[in-house]
């Protein structure tokens, strides 16, 4: 069978890797990917931008792909499912009624109080109905979310009710977009964030290994919030009885809800979860897809055949299927550009890859394009470079041995990507 992935970061060459590594496939395609997926074994770049839905039909279409696997959120929430399904394709991923649980936070918190789901106490306003009072009054810190995609720029933690005005009122004058007319005013949560993801097929559940990841750009968790600096997996805050109470305080009755609300959910899951002192699993955020980087260490660990258990849940039977796992830990650690996350410098030619070809563990491309014979920088987060070891500890040690033998003027990564696991 030949498998499509749409996406071109780091979480779709680990998508596509794996793909390649199942017997049953022939060929991954990757829509458009990156250098990493160029030169991948049996896997090939295609020059189709994952926004534009009906070349990717076309694509499916002229190459007779059999499976479908969708990377991003923007062309989940675009319906790009519902498209490939009124075609008669397989696709996996969640339609674009329930992906607005990532496309639009107000919707979300709306759906997480009628069902119960523990999250911060929250109130969503619009130009119309913002009174810089009601933040005067808040407790501070106080978040500050813009409901719709932002590609990571929608919350601001504020310490003041200065800040918080002035992110609030930036965001409802249209700093964002259209994704900032309505804006979340939220309650700050403190705790232990683990990301917690699932693959569902409108109604069963399958748990992937758990994993947590460092959002803030420099160490110690410090810094301007990022797409994510790097990741590891399994989350030792994740402890069974904590596993199985965000199973049963949230994606159950998310899933459950969801298909109550006649808007099934196929695709991964995400939920970002703040985890209390006494054990609540408060939900900060759904995304609609497979975290990027967590897929890298996620996927590592994978020994099931990723295409099957998609399979199953597109025609509801991951009740029937099981993930095995590698008991050893995987760590990633991304490498960004210069100037991350608000001017990523662009351009620079990346050295030492053929060197970290030969060492253990993988480098897993994100931002990065092919000019002749050479890779170079083309976005913010750069690679992923993800190892696995006995422990965190040591999959960390070949993570950064990875990470020490590339180079570029201006890389920039985290020192310290898994210190809370070690
Ligand atoms: P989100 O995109 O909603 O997950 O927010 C991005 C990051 O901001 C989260 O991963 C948290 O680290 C932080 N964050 C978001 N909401 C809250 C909250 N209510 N309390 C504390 N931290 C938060
Ligand atoms: N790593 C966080 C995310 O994928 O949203």
């Amino acid at each position: 069978m030949k498998v499509l992935i749409v996406g071109s970061g780091g979480r779709e060459h680990a998508l596509a890797w794996k793909c390649a590594t199942s017997p049953r496939v022939t060929e991954v395609l990757v829509a458009p990917g990156n250098a990493g997926t160029a030169r991948e074994v049996k896997v090939r770049n295609v020059p189709v931008q994952a926004t534009d839905i009906d070349a990717l039909i076309r694509l499916a279409r002229t190459e007779s792909v059999a499976l479908t696997i969708v990377g991003p959120e923007a062309p989940l929430v675009a319906g790009l499912v519902d498209a490939f399904q009124q075609n008669g394709m397989r696709c996996f991923g969640p339609r674009r009624a329930p992906a607005q649980l990532e496309g639009s936070k107000a919707f979300a918190k709306e759906f997480l109080r009628r069902h119960h789901i523990p999250a911060a106490a929250s109130v969503t306003v619009t130009a119309d109905t913002y009174d810089p009072g009601l933040l005067r009054r808040q407790r501070t810190p106080i978040v500050i979310k813009a409901s719709g995609l932002a590609a990571g720029k929608g919350v601001v933690i504020a310490q003041t009710a200065a800040e918080a005005v002035a992110a609030a009122e930036a965001m409802l004058a249209g700093k964002l977009g259209e994704a900032g007319r309505e804006v979340l005013i939220e309650e700050f949560l403190e705790g232990e964030e683990a990301s917690f993801i699932v693959m569902a097929d409108g109604s069963h559940v399958l748990p992937l290994a758990t994993s947590q990841d460092h959002k803030r750009l420099a160490d110690g968790d410090r810094g301007p919030n990022t797409g994510g600096m790097g990741a590891y997996s399994p989350a030792p805050v994740v402890t069974p009885a904590i596993h199985a109470r965000i199973m049963r305080e949230v994606i159950e009755p998310a899933i459950q809800g969801l298909a109550a609300e006649g808007m099934p959910y196929t695709g991964f899951l995400y939920a970002g979860v703040m985890v209390a002192r006494d054990g609540t699993p408060n939900v900060l955020e759904f995304n609609c897809r497979f975290g990027d980087p967590e897929t890298q260490p996620i996927l590592m660990r994978l020994q099931s055949d990723i295409t099957v258990l998609c399979e199953a849940a597109l025609d509801g039977r991951l009740d029937q299927v099981q993930a095995t796992w590698d008991s050893r830990a995987a760590l990633g650690v991304v490498m960004a550009a210069e100037g991350y996350p608000d001017a990523p410098r662009s351009g620079d030619v990346i050295s030492g890859l053929d060197l970290a070809a030969k060492l253990p563990g993988k480098i897993f491309h994100a931002g990065t394009r092919l000019s002749e014979d050479d890779v170079v920088v083309s976005g913010g987060r750069v690679l992923c470079a993800t190892g696995m070891g006995a422990t965190v500890a040591e999959a960390q040690r070949i993570a950064y041995a990875l990470a020490g033998v590339v180079h570029w003027p201006g890389a920039l990564y985290r020192r310290d990507i898994g210190y809370r696991g070690l």
